[in-house]
């Protein structure tokens, strides 16, 4: 048996909301809240375009959510200040607990991988530019499915690209709703619940295990 391990990107291993300090100039004292919009919207744009079935990439759900919460928040941000922003997404760090977390599981030989809604080149430079890359076997993106998590077909896609099987195979994610997809398509799921006032959606599908740092994985997954 080889365990497999598909880690979540935005908001797990890279910390999207590190927009925030270019957003400053832009916005002051809202940057905060306007990352937190931009997020929001982003991700609704990518479920509600996987219900409809009008797939655009995420980095189109990204830009066209920066258009909204600009004007949500009521603020004119000029059209090549929108693309250091964008070209800025594809710079941001990774949280602080994730290389010696993913040394050790790399270490005790476990198969890691990404496996993200983003767009496979902006994982591939994200990722290289956070010195992440190196732990992983191989980056999975929705790209070829056209859809987005929580699609199921996402992750049946992930299992394939994979070959590996359901029961062996984990997702790490901050994400509720992508802990749901998984947990609903039959994976272990690690909740990881890096703020701790984020509430965990009462639905029937439960993380399998709750950690509030990855340094809490090794001990779980290597049991
Ligand atoms: C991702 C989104 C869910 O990385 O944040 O897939």
């Amino acid at each position: 048996m080889h365990t497999t391990l598909a880690f979540d990107i935005y908001g797990t291993l890279i910390d999207p909301y590190a927009i925030a300090t270019t957003l400053e100039k832009h916005v002051g004292g809202n940057a905060a809240l306007f990352a937190q919009v931009w997020r929001d919207k982003q991700l609704e744009y990518s479920f509600r375009r996987g219900l409809m079935g009008v797939y655009k990439n995420f980095s189109v759900c990204t830009r066209h959510a920066l258009d909204y919460t600009c004007q949500h928040i009521g603020v004119v941000i000029p059209a090549l200040s929108k693309q250091e922003l964008m070209d800025q997404y594809r710079l941001l760090p990774a949280y602080p607990d994730v290389q010696s977390a993913l040394e050790k599981l790399k270490l005790a030989g476990l198969r890691m991988y990404a496996f993200s809604n983003g767009l496979p080149d902006d994982l591939e430079h994200l990722l290289g530019q956070a010195c992440v890359n190196t732990y992983l076997m191989d980056i999975v993106s929705v790209h070829d499915v056209q859809s987005f998590k929580p699609d199921p077909a996402v992750y049946a896609y992930f299992l394939e690209q994979a070959k590996a099987s359901e029961a062996d195979t984990w997702l790490v994610s901050s994400n509720p709703f992508d802990i749901i997809g998984a947990g609903a398509a039959g994976w272990n799921t690690a909740w990881l619940q890096r703020d701790q006032k984020t509430v965990f959606d009462p639905w029937e599908f439960k993380p399998t295990v709750i950690v509030k740092d990855l340094s809490e994985l090794p001990n779980i997954v290597l049991a």
